[in-house]
């Protein structure tokens, strides 16, 4: 039974800045930033969208009523959680209206649990025909204004709901993983930023690459002319050009530009949002689809899942010949255009206004549009409010 992705669906706030704008204020050369690193703009998040109400945004735009009614397990992939004990699966479950029979569980292994949660999902559906799960990614990356890695944030949700018979892409049952003990980005319990040693972090990521491809192809057979597109956990999206760099000189000259030109259809949403840890490869997957001016039925995708710490996953997918169909028309186009750009002023104001401490207080939500907003803190407990019914009682 063809089990995989029937409908995928994108959120990320309102806001955002330039990072031309940054480089400037950071005494930079823009030109580091928008080729050294391959990032253009990146999603501010106001302190009334935290991971829930972004992960409850993104799932809300592809539910339908019967899927709410059905869906058996809902897993909620975070590295940047609200709580250490409650899962965010939960709330999920209360806003988004999903049955009182649905599993609920959050997971946690840096940047790549989305993948894990996206697999067992795969292999629930496998086993019990006819369900319907729901996996979300959502995170806001932190690293500190004036840090290395201040260019490499963002953040958002990636909402995925998982079937037979999927309309935008069959996972295979060809994963290849690894695992090692690691220090290249972690953190603690007490701190809102991360620590990260960037430059460490990126010669794993592409060694787990490296390795995990050439397991991969050991195992299958398959080479590198088997795969139409390849898309990656996108950090920062040099990130993602490098590991495909390091593979490229096994294609011959006309399937390579092919690769990069795929590449580069890819990256296109990621570029101006920045990183969403968990759901980075799925952003980059969606911008794949969208973008591609080439990806048609049976085109086998390669996606690289890698998380700090550190663990990394290489499979593949097969594009489904509908798979437009379970994607939201025009919906990162419109997110984007619709996007108020903040001054680095604005920006580093609304910086420190994360919600942090035990103290009852009201957020304004004003400016927000989205349906799902975070209202303040009463008794230690996040006040979620959907405007589409706020105020209508
Ligand atoms: N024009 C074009 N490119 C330029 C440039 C300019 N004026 N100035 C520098 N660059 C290039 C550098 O050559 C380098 O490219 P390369 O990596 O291909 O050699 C790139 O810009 C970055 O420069 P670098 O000096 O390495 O930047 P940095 O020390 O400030 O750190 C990161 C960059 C990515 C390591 C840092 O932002 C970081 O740690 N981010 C977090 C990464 C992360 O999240 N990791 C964990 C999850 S996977």
């Amino acid at each position: 039974m063809a089990v995989g992705i029937d409908k995928l669906s994108f959120f990320s706030p309102n806001q955002y800045i330039d990072l031309t704008e940054l480089a400037k204020r950071r005494d930079t050369d823009p030109n580091k930033y928008l080729i050294g690193i391959g990032q253009s703009e990146q999603a501010v998040i106001p302190a009334s969208q935290d991971v829930i109400t972004m992960a409850a945004n993104a799932a809300d735009q592809l539910l339908t009523e019967a899927d709410r009614s059905e869906i058996s397990m809902i897993m909620f992939a975070t590295e940047s959680g609200i709580d250490n004990s409650k899962s965010g699966a939960v709330y999920l479950q209360t806003l988004l209206g999903i049955n009182r029979y649905a599993r609920t569980i959050e997971l946690k292994q840096a940047c790549y649990a989305g993948t894990y949660g996206l697999m067992q999902a795969r292999d629930y559906v496998a086993l019990n025909p006819g369900a319907k799960v729901l996996v979300v990614a959502s995170d806001i990356a932190r690293y500190g204004l004036a840090t290395a890695g201040e260019v490499t944030q963002g953040g958002g949700a990636v909402a995925m709901l998982v079937t037979e018979n999927p309309k935008v892409m069959t996972l295979e049952r060809d994963s290849q993983f690894m695992s090692q003990d690691l220090m290249d980005f972690w953190r603690p319990v007490y701190a809102t930023d991360a620590l990260v040693d960037g430059h460490f972090s990126q010669d794993v990521y592409r060694e787990f690459f490296k390795e995990l491809w050439q397991r991969y192809r050991e195992q299958t057979g398959r080479t590198i002319a088997d795969f139409q597109a390849f898309a990656f956990h996108l950090p920062y999206t040099k990130q993602g050009l490098k590991a495909l760099k390091d593979i490229l000189p096994e294609a011959n000259a006309e399937h390579a530009e092919h690769l990069l030109a795929e590449f580069e259809a890819s990256r296109v949403f990621n570029k101006r949002i920045g990183n969403l840890y968990t759901g980075s490869l799925y952003l980059s997957l969606l911008s794949l689809l969208v973008n591609s001016a080439t990806l048609k039925a049976g085109y086998r995708i390669g996606l690289f899942s890698y998380g700090s710490g550190a663990e990394g996953e290489f499979y593949s997918g097969l594009v489904q010949a509908e798979f437009k169909k379970g994607l939201i028309n025009e919906q990162v186009e419109r997110l984007l255009s619709e996007r108020r750009k903040m001054t680095i002023e604005q920006y580093e104001k609304n910086y420190g206004q994360a919600l942090n401490g035990p103290l009852d207080r009201e957020i304004d939500f004003k400016d927000d549009p989205a349906k799902f907003v975070l209202a303040g803190l009463v008794n230690q407990q996040r006040q979620y409010i959907n405007q589409q019914n706020h105020g209508a009682e």
